[in-house]
């Protein structure tokens, strides 16, 4: 059974550190989610904040970010066997294609206090990239070339598929 994706049944509320389903009654762990990051509006310009282990489920250990991409081309089209992650469109849009080899869901990114946080264990390619998009992402793990599937094949005999 493919996983369920729950972007439009809610919102991680920046008070909680627990993400409940629609219901409120049952914790919802390890899926693919929107999260709705602080928004402090000030006539001076708005300020958003990512706070790890509060905002984000996990520890960042490293943030990388993609810019300059140019019209029509995509990133990613990978797995990670380990690393978590959350994509977030600083600047600009793209739309984030996740896959658990089953279900495919597309995820637009287009404000800055929304964050896409994804499990490890999904394909997932970035496109869609708007002119001076910047796409940044805090990852749970280091680089390491060993944790990425970068064939689909592998990934479907990965995910048990
Ligand atoms: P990759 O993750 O494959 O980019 P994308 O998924 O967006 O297409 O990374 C592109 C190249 O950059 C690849 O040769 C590995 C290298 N790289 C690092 O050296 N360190 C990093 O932290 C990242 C993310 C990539």
């Amino acid at each position: 059974m493919g996983l369920t994706f729950n972007s439009h049944y809610f919102m991680k509320d920046i008070s909680n550190s627990v993400v409940f389903l629609a219901d409120n009654k049952t914790p919802q762990m390890k899926q693919p989610e929107i999260i709705h990051l602080p928004k402090i509006e000030d006539p001076r310009g708005n300020l958003s904040i990512i706070e790890e282990e509060n905002h984000i489920p996990f520890k960042i250990e490293r943030v990388y970010w993609i810019y300059d991409v140019p019209g029509g081309q995509m990133r990613g089209g990978h797995a990670f066997k380990m690393q978590e992650e959350m994509i977030v469109a600083l600047s600009g849009s793209f739309d984030v294609v996740v896959d658990d080899g089953i279900v495919k869901h597309t995820f637009s990114l287009n404000r800055s206090y929304y964050g896409l946080y994804l499990p490890s264990g999904l394909w997932r390619q970035m496109q869609n990239f708007s002119t001076n998009s910047l796409a940044m992402v805090l990852s749970s793990t280091a680089y390491s070339e060993c944790d990425y599937i970068r064939e689909y094949s592998e990934f479907l005999k990965y995910s048990g598929l």
